[in-house]
């Protein structure tokens, strides 16, 4: 399957997410392995949109470590509260940064990220890892992202879930 170019960035963001959730859900289906699915989903979401960075962190331990991500170099490991991303965590909330310079404890993996969404996967209410996605402008994640991000993250839950 072609993926890097299924998705036409000119069609409106709801359209985006409607094709990205089903071309994912196509993807998910034939492959069980843990790893292989969410580089496909990270993938997918990284050239369905302009982002700066889309990944995973996932729970080891005490501790999320870095897992499949399309973009630039990022850091490995974030203790649980610390962050974003470890505030996803702690919560089990979806944490929409408009900016993150103003988000205590923001954990600068690149200087250009700007905002941030972070959703968390879980399994029976319990956070199994997060999906993160950076953008280099301000304030650029709205309503419509945050449903289209959960669609996408449930399409992974449904899989690896309950
Ligand atoms: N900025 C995140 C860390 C992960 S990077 O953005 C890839 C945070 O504060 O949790």
């Amino acid at each position: 399957m072609e993926t890097n170019s299924i998705i036409d960035h000119s069609l409106p963001k709801a359209e985006r997410y409607q094709m990205l959730t089903q071309a994912l859900g196509a993807i998910l289906e034939s492959e069980t392995d843990l790893t292989a699915n969410l580089a496909n989903a990270a993938a997918l979401i990284f050239h369905s949109f302009d982002f700066h960075w889309v990944g995973f962190y996932w729970v080891k331990e005490n501790e999320l470590v870095l897992g499949p991500f399309q973009g630039p170099v990022a850091c490995t490991r974030i203790a649980k509260g610390r962050g974003v991303c470890g505030t996803c965590w702690e919560k089990n909330e979806i944490q929409c940064v408009p900016n993150v310079n103003e988000f205590p404890g923001h954990i600068a993996c690149s200087a250009l990220s700007q905002s941030e969404l972070v959703l968390p996967v879980t399994r029976n209410g319990v956070v199994l890892g997060v999906l993160d996605i950076d953008s280099v402008f301000l304030n650029d994640f709205d309503e419509e992202d945050i449903r289209g991000m959960s669609q996408i993250v449930s399409v992974i839950e449904r899989k690896f879930g309950a």
